[in-house]
């Protein structure tokens, strides 16, 4: 029994705001955040919120594996911006879509989430416990930004991917998660607790906090590490995957991936130009957009990594 993604859709947030347009709020431009980062514009929600993209992205995935919502035996939903503490993002979207027959919970590693997710739908497939599950990757970033620090709110944009997954006889599916919650003060958003009654202590709410050049050290080091643990523990061999990828934080990161991998930048897909780092959602919105391109092919043997808030890092590699 293996994993195999079957069907794959997407929601970004329905307006695309460009650098020219941050250069109307923020002193920066467009020439400093594309070449720091790669990023041209991202797209931002305006009314549906994470459940809604997330619910659109789900029913997008639905369609595209062939399948009817009462078929699915769980919804995974990797976000750190819910809606609310409860219920879950993806209880929401098992009401929105219509899933009856689903258990639904999420699952919280920032940017690494998506990932995070489907190596646990991949164990409740390999137990038997269930045969096809949802997972999301939804994150609406735009509510936690600080619009006035430069620094971060260039950065991030919101949407949301999912994926359906099934057990299937053929192909592999192997995946490897690490945490460093020593390092969490590197990457920090301050959740709406905080408030205590009999202090007297009022509630904050948080912001992204981010010393960036640490974040990036991080990401260049860990991922290949990663990559090459995982692939080391299949044995097989970089000439064997088609495409590596990555969560879109930032077009260098993956430049230094790659060549750290020393693999060519072609196997590198990106799409961070159009969408700035979405967190959770950045991989499944690749993962979308290749796959209705017509850019994957079954059989094809791809690696997605992510890293992030935790700080947090993973890596699988399957059969398409
Ligand atoms: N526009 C213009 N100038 C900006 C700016 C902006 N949006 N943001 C920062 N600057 C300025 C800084 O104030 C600083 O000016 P100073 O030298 O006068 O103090 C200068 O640019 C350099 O800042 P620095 O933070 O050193 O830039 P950098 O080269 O490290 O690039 C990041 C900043 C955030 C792009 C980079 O560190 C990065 O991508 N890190 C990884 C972040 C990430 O991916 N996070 C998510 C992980 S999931």
């Amino acid at each position: 029994m293996t994993t195999r993604i079957i069907g794959t859709g997407s929601c970004p947030g329905d307006r695309v705001v460009t650098n020219e347009d941050l250069a109307q709020i923020v002193e920066t431009s467009d020439e400093w955040i594309a070449s720091r980062t790669g990023i041209r514009q991202r797209h931002l929600t305006t009314g549906m919120g994470n459940s809604r993209m997330a619910a659109e992205a789900a029913k997008r995935a639905c369609e595209n594996a062939g399948i009817r919502p009462e078929e699915l035996d769980l919804i995974l939903t990797a976000t750190s911006t819910p809606e609310y503490c409860f219920p879950s993002t993806a209880c929401q979207v098992q009401a929105e879509i219509g899933a009856v027959n689903a258990a639904a919970f999420d699952i919280s590693a920032a940017c690494t989430g998506f990932v995070f997710a489907l190596i646990t739908a991949e164990s409740f497939l390999a137990s038997g416990m269930y045969r096809t599950i949802l997972v999301i990757g939804a994150d609406e970033l735009s509510k936690v930004v600080d619009w006035e620090d430069r620094k971060t709110c260039v950065l991030f944009g919101d949407g949301a991917g999912a994926c359906v997954v099934r057990a299937e006889e053929s192909g592999s599916f192997h995946g490897i998660m690490g945490a460093d919650g020593s390092r969490g003060p590197v990457l920090t958003c301050l959740s709406r607790s905080g408030g205590n009654f009999l202090t007297g202590e009022k509630p904050e709410h948080g912001f992204i906090s981010m010393d960036g050049q640490e974040v990036f050290k991080f990401a260049v080091k860990k991922v290949p590490e990663c990559v090459n643990e995982l692939l080391a523990a299949q044995n097989r061999k970089k000439e064997e995957v088609r495409y590596y990828i990555l969560h879109q934080a930032n077009e260098r990161i993956i430049e230094s991936v790659a060549k750290r991998l020393k693999e060519p930048i072609e196997k590198f897909p990106m799409n961070i130009q159009n969408y700035g780092n979405t967190s959770g959602a950045s991989i499944p919105i690749l993962l979308d957009e290749m796959n209705r391109q017509g850019k994957l092919d079954k059989g094809d043997t791809i690696v997605l990594a992510g890293f992030g808030g935790g700080l947090t890092w993973g890596a699988v590699l399957l059969t398409w």
